[in-house]
């Protein structure tokens, strides 16, 4: 693995900031780069560092206000890059620190913000640190960075407690000994390339306010926290007994997820954050059971976001979307914190499949489901997630309208979890398929080669090129919907919503002068307009002051 430290860019007070509120990130729309499936600047098939570079004014004429990175960092690449060998280095196939350091800066002169992947919970298992732990042996100090125990049985040849991978099979990786004998175990809550870091040790709490500093220190304006409910484990890593792990996962708290300890990590890190000058943010990845405990990781004294996973589970349906919305901003208003909200990412099935499948079937299962359906949904989805108050994540390729690609052949699948059985974060390469910038050519302007996943006959037809000025495409949507909420603050603003008196299925809710309709039913729906039509997912018709919602559409309006 190569050790990039002395190429690192010196510490650089002279980064670029970028000019705005302060408090910015409150209704900020951030886009997530997936670094290998955006754009391939050197043609090997593999996005990288140079290809987001080259294609940052596209994001800045979309409209989005940050880009968050995941993992670019050296890695064997077991979990496409969260298995991090050298968390100040950027892996070869990426491109360098330089590269990384122009692309910092040529955001920042574009006058938008960078924020990177830090994956805390876990190494990969080339991390100097866990090479060292098994080269030194049982006993050796090195061993405390990890989770090391002695199996159970007789000859220790079973697991010491029943935790499996969310990944599927055990959690527990016997390792053998320098000697050569079976020994201890240790553990790894991901695939086995990915050892989980004992966070009580002092050790590892220094190295990450270092690793913290040194990103900072490059100019980036926050950190993406992967797992951020994983690093503290319940005392004595108890067993979870009768209970199913599957069923409990995301339901309730568990001896590896949620624990109260982790929160004590983030008021030590919210310390060396708010040292740096430019408005910085974390943002956590956290799974917890419930909404009210996502806001415990964004108390003042602790990260600024979280994702809104249970936002992105609901099915499209207005009485479900209505409880989830009511409940994110009763439970973000005591904190002070902004909502999140989150239709996609690299990890789920994208929401224009996802909408299309029959509700119930979860964020991880794909099936080709009816697109023109999925599709509309979306559309529809992204304009309501737009107009509610707080912040939004974009996933890229969503605003190409892009569904998951439910058909790729076995021998070309890499997501960890495809091999190891279903687990919670099955078969997402479906999603992290390289998106298209052309109608033609090679990847679809991607790259100059071919792509490391491939590409679907029709990514043609919904590429950039293809989309660009054509009215009614989903780019041109997301592009107009993002200039609105640009131009009025109303959109993303505050922590409330009015809700409307709307027939089943439809949700309504003003905001000062604004107003959002959704018809969530599969039929159109007689509504009063409401003012002038800024934008709608469909085409509405209006006639004696009522307008007609056509099916699974969103409309805004302005009442002035
Ligand atoms: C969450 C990341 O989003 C996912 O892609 C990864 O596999 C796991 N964390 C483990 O790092």
């Amino acid at each position: 693995m190569s050790q990039q430290h002395s190429a690192a860019p010196a510490p650089n007070s002279a980064v670029s900031a970028v000019e705005g509120r302060p408090d910015w990130w409150r209704d900020a729309v951030i886009y997530q780069v997936y670094p290998r499936s955006f754009a391939d600047g050197n043609g090997d098939g593999m996005g990288d560092l140079e290809g987001v570079r080259t294609r940052l004014p596209y994001l800045r004429d979309l409209g989005v206000d940050a880009v968050w990175l995941s993992p670019f960092y050296a890695s064997p690449q077991a979990d496409a890059g969260y298995d991090v060998a050298d968390y100040r280095a950027v892996d070869p196939m990426f491109g360098t620190l330089l590269d990384a350091d122009a692309l910092i800066r040529e955001a920042h002169a574009l006058g938008l913000r960078i924020i990177v992947d830090l994956v805390p919970n876990h190494s990969s298992d080339q991390y100097e640190w866990f090479k060292r732990a098994l080269a030194e042996g049982p006993g050796s100090p090195s061993r405390d960075r990890y989770h090391f125990r002695p199996g159970k049985g007789k000859n220790g040849e079973l697991p010491p407690n029943d935790w499996e991978s969310i990944f599927g099979g055990p959690a527990w990786t016997r390792v053998t000994e320098p000697d050569g004998t079976p020994g201890e175990w240790y553990l790894h809550l991901f695939a086995p390339e990915q050892p989980d870091f004992n966070w009580e040790h002092p050790a590892v709490g220094d190295e990450f306010r270092s690793i913290l500093r040194f990103w900072l220190d490059m100019g980036v304006d926050g950190f993406r926290i992967d797992v951020a409910h994983g690093m503290v484990k319940a005392e004595g890593l108890p067993d979870l007994g009768d209970h199913e792990q599957l069923t409990l996962l995301g339901n309730d708290v568990m001896p590896f997820f949620d624990q109260d300890g982790v929160h004590d990590i983030y008021r030590e890190w919210r310390l060396v954050l708010d040292e740096y000058s430019g408005d910085r943010i974390f943002v956590a990845e956290a799974w917890t059971p419930t909404v009210e405990r996502t806001a415990n990781y964004v108390r003042p004294d602790e990260l600024h976001q979280a994702f809104n996973f249970q936002y992105l589970a609901t099915h499209w349906d207005a009485a479900e979307l209505r409880t989830v919305v009511n409940r994110t901003l009763d439970a973000m208003r005591p904190v002070g914190a902004p909502a999140t909200w989150v239709l996609s990412n690299h990890d789920v099935t994208r929401h224009a499949t996802r909408f299309a499948n029959p509700a119930g079937l979860g964020t991880q299962i794909r099936l080709a489901g009816d697109r023109e359906v999925g599709l509309r949904r979306a559309r529809a989805a992204t304009l309501l997630m737009l107009a509610l108050p707080g912040s939004a994540y974009v996933y890229q390729g969503e605003e190409l309208g892009l569904p998951d690609v439910v058909d790729l052949p076995d021998e070309v699948r890499q997501d960890p979890a495809y091999f190891r059985g279903a687990g919670q974060d099955g078969f997402r390469d479906g999603c992290r398929v390289p998106i298209p910038w052309t109608r033609t050519g090679p990847s679809y302007g991607f790259g100059d080669g071919g792509s490391w996943l491939p590409q679907p006959a029709d990514w043609g037809g919904l590429s950039v090129e293809a989309q660009t000025g054509e009215p009614g495409s989903t780019l041109e949507l997301y592009r107009a919907a993002l200039a609105v909420r640009r131009e009025r603050a109303d959109l993303g603003a505050g922590d409330a919503v009015e809700w409307l008196r709307a027939p089943e299925g439809v949700l309504a809710f003003r905001r000062g002068e604004f107003v959002c309709v959704a018809n969530t039913t599969g039929e159109s729906v007689p509504m009063p307009a409401y003012g002038r039509v800024l934008l709608a997912s469909g085409e509405i018709t209006e006639a004696a002051g009522e307008a007609k919602v056509p099916a699974d559409t969103t409309v805004w309006w302005s009442a002035s």
